[in-house]
């Protein structure tokens, strides 16, 4: 793993054990809300298995989950190759804020096209710039609000290549995330199944 991105990753560790175990004394639009450590080793392993160079991700946060992820574009990539190579989502101003400084102390900030705002607009904007383009996403990740995360599975499936993954968190713990999971299930054109790791994640491949 790069020096300086572990560096980064075992502090915002500390950080969300605290989170989780003081969930009361934190207000909620300030806390990080991060995968776990056993989902971003996970999902780490599998973008470097599958050697993910574009990734899209809806929900950043403080950028916890975004620093494994390019832990392994820069395990995939050569340096040329790597500029806005991860562009994720976050509609708080003040996450944003806090995300910068990570990604500036993990030397990784080139890597990550930070897009603020609404994750419906964004993505609007987003596909319709696709229709024309060929460099599709290998991997998108669904983590923000639950309650859209079927709406926004459905605009992701245009912009992720054929054999590429949409992945999303929550599915044991979050009654729209059970219901995303059976209707990803369900979907022709897909094979989808629920990994019982952290707080269950949705794992998606594209087949067609
Ligand atoms: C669960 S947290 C993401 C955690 C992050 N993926 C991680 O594991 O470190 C969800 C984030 O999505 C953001 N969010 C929620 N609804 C959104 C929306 N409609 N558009 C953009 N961001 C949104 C929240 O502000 C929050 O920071």
């Amino acid at each position: 793993m790069e020096q300086k991105i572990e560096q980064v990753i075992l502090r915002l560790q500390k950080q969300a054990d605290y989170e989780n175990q003081h969930k009361d004394k934190i207000d909620h639009d300030k806390r990080m809300l991060a995968i776990t450590k056993e989902t971003a080793m996970f999902y780490n392993i599998l973008l470097k298995a599958v050697k993910a160079k574009k990734i899209l991700e809806i929900g950043l946060s403080t950028g916890y989950s975004t620093l494994w992820f390019a832990d392994a574009v820069i395990y995939n990539t050569k340096k040329s190759e790597r500029q806005n190579a991860i562009t994720t989502i976050e509609q708080s101003q003040y996450k944003i804020q806090i995300a910068k400084k990570n990604f500036e102390e993990a030397r990784v900030s080139e890597i990550i096209d930070i897009k603020e705002g609404l994750a419906k607009d964004i993505l609007s904007d987003l596909s319709k710039k696709f229709e024309k383009r060929q460099d599709l996403f290998d991997f998108v990740f669904i983590d923000a609000d639950k309650e859209n995360s079927i709406s926004y599975f459905e605009t992701c499936l245009t912009m992720v290549k054929k054999g590429g993954i949409i992945a999303a968190d929550n599915i044991l713990d979050n009654d729209d995330m059970k219901k995303y999971a059976k209707y990803a299930q369900k979907k022709p054109g897909v094979i989808s199944v629920t990994i019982p790791i952290g707080w269950g994640e949705e794992i998606t491949f594209k087949t067609k």
